[in-house]
Formats: C-alpha cells, sequence, structure tokens
C-alpha cells in the first residue's frame, strides 16, 4: 500500500466553514466549494477501503480535536502511513489554526473548524453524551464511528442514566456498538465493518489498566472477592478548567474521588463479568469478585499514567506457577501488553500504546496482586483507538502505534 504520511510541513485537505456556526455543523462536505472528494467517489467507511476502493488510505475525521485525547490522535495520527487527516473538528472553531489549541502540533499547517467531515473514519473525543447525539447520522453515511468518550461503552441502556446521569439518546445503536478493547474483543472489532452501522465504544482509562489486568482471572473463575486501588495523573481529567486541578491543589498532594461511585465501575463489571462465559474454566457466577467490584481511584501530581492495583481474593487457593502460566498464555501474542518480572512504573509506558502487568500471589495471605501500568493518553485513549481503527480496516494492528515510551 502506498504510504501517504502528513509531513509537518502538508497542509491537509480541510473544510473551510463560511461564517462561525454555534457548535458543530453536521456532515459538511469535506472540501470547500463542493468540490467532490476522494471519499464520495469511492463510498466511506471500512467495508469499501477493504474492498480495495481506498487505495490504501483512510480519511479520518477528529470531532473534538482541541482537548487532550484528541491531540493525541492528531500527534499518533500524524505518523500513521495509511491515514490522511482528512479534518479536524472542535466547537464554535472557524477555520482555526491548531496551534492555538496544541502550540506542540502547530507547524502540521492544520486547522479546526465546526464542520464534521465526511471521512471513512471519525472518532469523537468530548464529553459524555455528545457523540450519542451525532452517531447516526455520522454511521449513516457509511463512516466508522469511533468514540474515545463512554457513549457506546455500555450495552444496557439502563447504564446510563444509573452511571452518567443521562437518557442514551440512540439506545438502538448500543446493541450494534462493539466494546474496544482489542485484546478481548479482536474478533469483533474487525467483524463490525461489515455491520450496517459501525460504532466502537473505545474503553475508559481505568478500565483498560484493570480489566486487562484481570481478564485472565476472570477468565478462570479465580476472582473471588476484589478491590481496585488505582491512581492516575491529572490529564486523566481532561484539559477543561477546574479548581481542583489546578497545579496548587494536586501538586505534593494526593486524594481519593469518585469513592462507590466511579463511571468506569459499570466497563469493568460489564467486561469482566462476560469472560468466564467465554471461556471453559469459568463463569459470572464462578467470579463473585467482579459483579459489584470495589473501585478507588485516586488523583496524584504527575501529568501521564495510570496505575491499577488490583487485590483479589482467589475462590481456591493458586500457585505462582499457575498465575505465570495464565497470564503468558493470556498475553504472549499481544503486542501492546507486557507481563513483567518487578512492578512496573507509569514512566516505563509514558508516550507508548503499551500495558504493563505485574501478577503475583502472597504464599503468606493467600492473595493475588496484580498491578497494570498504562499510558491513559495512549493505550488508555488515543493509542488504542488508532489500534482499533487498525483493525477495523485489516491494517496490521501495530500500525502507527510502535513508538518506544519516553524515560525519564
Ligand atoms: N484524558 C484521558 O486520559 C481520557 C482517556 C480515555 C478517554 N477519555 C475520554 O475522552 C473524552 C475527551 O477527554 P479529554 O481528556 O480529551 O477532555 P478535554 O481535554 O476536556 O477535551 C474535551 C473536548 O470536548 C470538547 N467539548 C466539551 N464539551 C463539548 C460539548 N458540549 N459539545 C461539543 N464539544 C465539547 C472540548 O472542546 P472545547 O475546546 O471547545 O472545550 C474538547 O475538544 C472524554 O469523554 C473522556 O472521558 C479521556
Amino acid at each position: 500500500m502506498p504510504a501517504t504520511r502528513s509531513r509537518p510541513d502538508q497542509a491537509p485537505a480541510s473544510t473551510q466553514s463560511e461564517g462561525s456556526p454555534p457548535a458543530h455543523d453536521r456532515r459538511a462536505p469535506l472540501s470547500a466549494g463542493g468540490t467532490s472528494t476522494p471519499g464520495s467517489e469511492r463510498g466511506l467507511g471500512p467495508k469499501a477501503f477493504r474492498a480495495g476502493h481506498g487505495r490504501g488510505t483512510i480519511t479520518v475525521g477528529i470531532v473534538g480535536a482541541t482537548g487532550y485525547a484528541g491531540g493525541e490522535l492528531v500527534r499518533l495520527l500524524l505518523q500513521h502511513p495509511n491515514v490522511k487527516l482528512a479534518a479536524l473538528s472542535g466547537r464554535n472553531r472557524d477555520n482555526q489554526p491548531i496551534a492555538i489549541a496544541h502550540p506542540h502540533l502547530g507547524t502540521t499547517g492544520l486547522v479546526i473548524d465546526a464542520a464534521i467531515p465526511e471521512a471513512d473514519a471519525i472518532f469523537t473525543v468530548m464529553p459524555h453524551g455528545v457523540a450519542a447525539e451525532m452517531a447516526s447520522e455520522i454511521t449513516a453515511g457509511g463512516s466508522a464511528l469511533l468514540d474515545v468518550g463512554p457513549d457506546f461503552r455500555l450495552h444496557d441502556r439502563a447504564d446510563y442514566p444509573r452511571w452518567y446521569k443521562f437518557d442514551h439518546p440512540a439506545p438502538e445503536l448500543l446493541s450494534v456498538a462493539v466494546y474496544g478493547l482489542p485484546e478481548l474483543h479482536r474478533d469483533e472489532i474487525r467483524a463490525a465493518a461489515d455491520r450496517p452501522a459501525t460504532i466502537i465504544g473505545l474503553p475508559g482509562c481505568y478500565p483498560t489498566a484493570t480489566i486487562l489486568a484481570l481478564a485472565p482471572l476472570a477468565r478462570a473463575g479465580l476472582v473471588g472477592d476484589l478491590v481496585v486501588d488505582a491512581k492516575s495523573g491529572v490529564s486523566g481529567a481532561g484539559r477543561e478548567l477546574k479548581s481542583d486541578l489546578l497545579f496548587s491543589e494536586v501538586n505534593e498532594s494526593v486524594r481519593a474521588y469518585g469513592a462507590f461511585t466511579h463511571r468506569h465501575t459499570a466497563e469493568m463489571e460489564q467486561e469482566l463479568g462476560q469472560q468466564g462465559e467465554r471461556g471453559t474454566l469459568g463463569s459470572r457466577e464462578a467470579n463473585p469478585g467482579v459483579a459489584t467490584i470495589d473501585f478507588l481511584p485516586h488523583l496524584i501530581p504527575m501529568t501521564r499514567g495510570i496505575l491499577a492495583s488490583c487485590h483479589v481474593r482467589p475462590t481456591r487457593p493458586v500457585t505462582q506457577v499457575e498465575l505465570d502460566a495464565l497470564y503468558d498464555q493470556a498475553y504472549r501474542d499481544e503486542p501492546f501488553v507486557r507481563v513483567v518480572a518487578d512492578p512496573p512504573s507509569t514512566k516505563h509506558v509514558s508516550g507508548s500504546n503499551l500495558c504493563l502487568i505485574w501478577v503475583k500471589v502472597d504464599e503468606r495471605s493467600g492473595r493475588i496482586l496484580v498491578l497494570g501500568v498504562i499510558d491513559n493518553l495512549v493505550k488508555g485513549a488515543a493509542g488504542q483507538a488508532v489500534q482499533a481503527l487498525n483493525l477495523l480496516f485489516g491494517l496490521p494492528e501495530t500500525t502507527g502505534l510502535e513508538q518506544y515510551p519516553i524515560v525519564p
């Protein structure tokens, strides 16, 4: 396939909006002046691309490109050899140079508009409730929707008012959406390309670290009781101004938040609760610890990174040899998950799409401790989204994601 890497000095095709609309326009044409686009000539979406009509280039739009996760998506996709950034969208933006939102990307010459582009794939990267309102319109033309927010992660519509305090405006799409954790749902993500509407609900950052840390135990029916104690850097909360996220509030301080109510609990219970049913070794009933997870997140004074410490009382005694075999079997062929010999540090994954996992049984207490670390903005958001894009469009899963971590 021909590489179409965007160069820093190469301005992309972008929407030239007329006037300044109040928020996102819907389905505005990709190019100014009504000229036809490669997308409209060949059809949009992963199915058309995989049929060979895409000539090796996936056109991509990002809605919510001004935030932290949106900026990280732009950074990663600029390095992707098969992606053309068709357009970036942000509310109330009108041909605004990207440097205003993301100075570090200023030399790309990209601009941000209000219009939602036509493209093979649209990433939505906004607070809960916003992408759900746009989903039908985005998918109607064949574009794949990859939502980095939570609007398509949960299968049960009742979970939205319960955990997110809103009624889902497109509940009929929840049964179409695939939970976009490749290590658990690789085949379903690939198959989503053939559905009438292609929607990937990408996992949250805490759930990514936690589910990957615990899935092998849940599959084996070993989660008797479970406490997840997790820590996140401040970028996990986004860049919207909030007084409790000021440097002077966060620096040299650690605090718990969201006790008993954190929204990510819902997807952890959903996904871990399915593991036993799929395998031969366990069932939902065999993992009472995943039915009501005790999850306590903490905010710590660093920019990126998540550490999920998962304390498990197993349903029966286990040995380290058994655990090592379970985790080796689960992850030896995974390109982004590594089981490590020493407790991992968030620094060891920063800027990369890696998830590092350490698992040990305490012979004295009989409890299992599993640690999972990720970069919340890469494996926890933008990198995972690119991984899912690669699967949907039939590319090698690691394309554009081979960056080593940044240390120190
Ligand atoms: N940060 C992470 O580590 C992380 C990880 C996984 C998933 N996520 C999820 O990704 C989404 C974005 O997170 P983020 O950290 O990038 O947040 P962020 O930095 O606060 O960015 C939010 C983006 O959404 C836009 N936006 C806010 N309210 C909007 C509205 N009512 N209508 C349209 N656009 C709106 C913002 O535009 P303006 O510039 O105009 O404000 C901005 O582009 C969230 O759903 C979050 O839960 C984040």
